[in-house]
């Protein structure tokens, strides 16, 4: 599954959707850029997240605030004491390692044992084959999962009294060794901060001191009463807002799914205490229910319900999604409580109370919060296109099945040759069609050649021109995914395409 992402990876930069950053200086680590096709399917994303939010609900409304706040605003919510990562380091390689991840990847050992064991025993016994039951009676199967739940609540429960010498124990007691030098040298747990410092104006010193947002919420909730009273907004309502985001991960790798600087599409829902985990539930189904209608596969998606809440949560869970190294986060949905607005009450000295109309009464709303990473969905939604096929005639294509809503090119016009008259056509129909649609047009190669460039950008139409279309006013329009090709009339091309792709 490495190789997918490898793949992907590879074929990103090669066709334009990401680039490393900075390239020419063998780039930064954990940055890139979105090349002229990431871009547009960005783009796309963003605006299918946003129509979903602010345009369909009528009691969402959007937001765009500043990446930088008043330094209190992190004091208050949290983010200042405990927005920490727990580092180690290497006293011989001199190395830095995040301790938690060291030993996730010390326990996912005894998974992929389990997953062996599993794999053997479905060659054995095929479609017969129960997966729970043989997790749960396997000898070696409940050997190894002893041991991975054994690890995890050793770290959970060093964690939760914030014992950093517990987990240093914990990662000599499993004799975890330095993945790149094998050295067991370790230095003592400690804390590290992951909001990104730097100085307002020109004054250095504690006072100028502020952090890049290392999350958009913050930026609604000090503008709670701001929005609720100049849209005059009524209780249950939302706020939605995207933007980048900015935290300096430690272990920042896997490509665009865990990096420094990214971008979010959060949204925050209040609703009058008491109901909130009502709305929670409610939210959960529609971010699902969304996800799915995106079109990536429902079997790509699962629930991870939290079973240890952060502080402020009373309830959380994320949706994850099957990345090529597995299922991992992509969507978290969390009911916040009071929280933060009550923080921010408390730091600024100004009320963020709601005058309910119907119930008379003032108080402070609850949150209930999805938050999606736009990188992460980017990154999934190239996981489930990339398909290379077999085709009848015993060649290959690599074709990004991207859903033709979200696709970056949704047309592209090919005359069959340079001359006779056929570019120009071919330019005519450009011109009729870009208004409506993201449009290209190609006339280099032969034409088999340009199809497979479009299939691996993931243009769901390629409309040909040739002789007789000067003649009758016919292209040939083909279809990315099934290859099949039909003869229409130029004059119903807006029709065609715009029935397949839109949102
Ligand atoms: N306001 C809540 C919040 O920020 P989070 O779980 O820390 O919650 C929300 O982040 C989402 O942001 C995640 O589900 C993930 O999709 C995305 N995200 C978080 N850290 C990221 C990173 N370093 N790189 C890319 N995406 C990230």
């Amino acid at each position: 599954q490495d190789d997918l992402l490898k793949k992907i990876i590879g074929h990103s930069k090669e066709y334009g959707f990401v680039y490393p950053s900075s390239d020419i200086y063998d780039g930064l680590s954990a940055t890139y850029d979105y090349a002229p096709y990431g871009v547009e399917l960005k783009n796309n994303l963003r605006a299918y997240w946003w129509a979903a939010m602010v345009k369909l609900n009528e009691n969402i409304v959007g937001l765009d605030s500043a990446i930088f706040m008043h330094p209190t605003t992190w004091k208050a919510s949290g983010h200042v004491d405990a927005f920490n990562d727990p580092l180690i380091d290497n006293k011989d390689s001199k190395k830095r390692y995040r301790a938690d991840v060291l030993i996730e990847e010390h326990a996912e050992k005894y998974e992929v044992k389990i997953r062996k064991d599993i794999d053997k025993a479905v060659k054995r016994f095929g479609d017969d084959f129960d997966e729970i039951q043989f997790r749960a009676t396997n000898p070696n199967v409940l050997r190894n999962q002893e041991k991975i739940d054994d690890i995890n609540d050793r770290y959970k429960a060093a964690m939760d009294k914030d014992d950093l010498t517990a987990v240093k124990e914990l990662i000599e007691d499993l004799g975890i060794a330095d993945p790149e030098t094998g050295s067991k040298n370790w230095t003592d747990v400690r804390q590290f901060n992951l909001m990104f410092k730097t100085e307002l104006g020109s004054v250095a010193g504690e006072s100028s001191i502020i952090y890049l947002r290392p999350e958009t919420a913050q930026g609604i909730f000090v503008n709670f009463l701001n929005v609720q009273k100049s849209s005059r907004m009524k209780i249950p309502f939302g706020i939605a807002q995207t933007g980048k985001a900015f935290r300096n991960e430690i272990i920042a790798r896997q490509f665009i799914f865990r990096m420094r600087e990214f971008e979010q599409m959060e949204m925050q829902f209040f609703v009058k205490p008491g109901t909130e985990l009502e709305w929670y539930e409610k939210w959960k189904e529609a971010r699902i229910k969304w996800h799915k209608a995106l079109g990536l596969g429902d079997e790509n998606y699962r629930f991870h319900d939290h079973v240890k809440l952060a502080h402020y949560a009373n309830a959380a869970c994320d949706i994850e999604f099957d990345f090529p190294m597995g299922f991992k986060e992509l969507e978290g949905i969390h009911s916040r409580t009071d929280f933060d607005l009550k923080a921010h009450e408390k730091h600024s000295g100004k009320k963020l109370q709601y005058f309910d109309p119907e119930d008379k009464e003032s108080y402070v709303p609850y949150v209930v919060e999805t938050s999606i990473g736009l990188d992460r969905l980017f990154l999934a939604t190239l996981t489930a296109a990339y398909v290379e096929e077999e085709l009848e005639d015993g060649s290959n294509r690599l074709v990004l099945k991207i859903p033709h809503a979200l696709a970056p090119v949704k047309a592209t016009v090919l005359p069959l040759i340079k001359r006779d008259g056929l570019p120009e056509k071919a330019h005519e129909i450009m011109d009729m069609l870009k208004f409506d649609f993201n449009c290209q047009y190609d006339e280099k190669d032969s034409i088999g050649k340009r199809y497979r460039r479009q299939d691996a950008i993931g243009t769901p139409y390629c409309i040909t021109v040739d002789h007789e279309t000067l003649e009758d006013n016919m292209v040939t329009i083909r279809e990315r995914d099934t290859m099949t090709q039909e003869r229409v009339a130029i004059s119903d091309l807006t029709r065609i395409i715009g029935e397949k792709v839109s949102m």
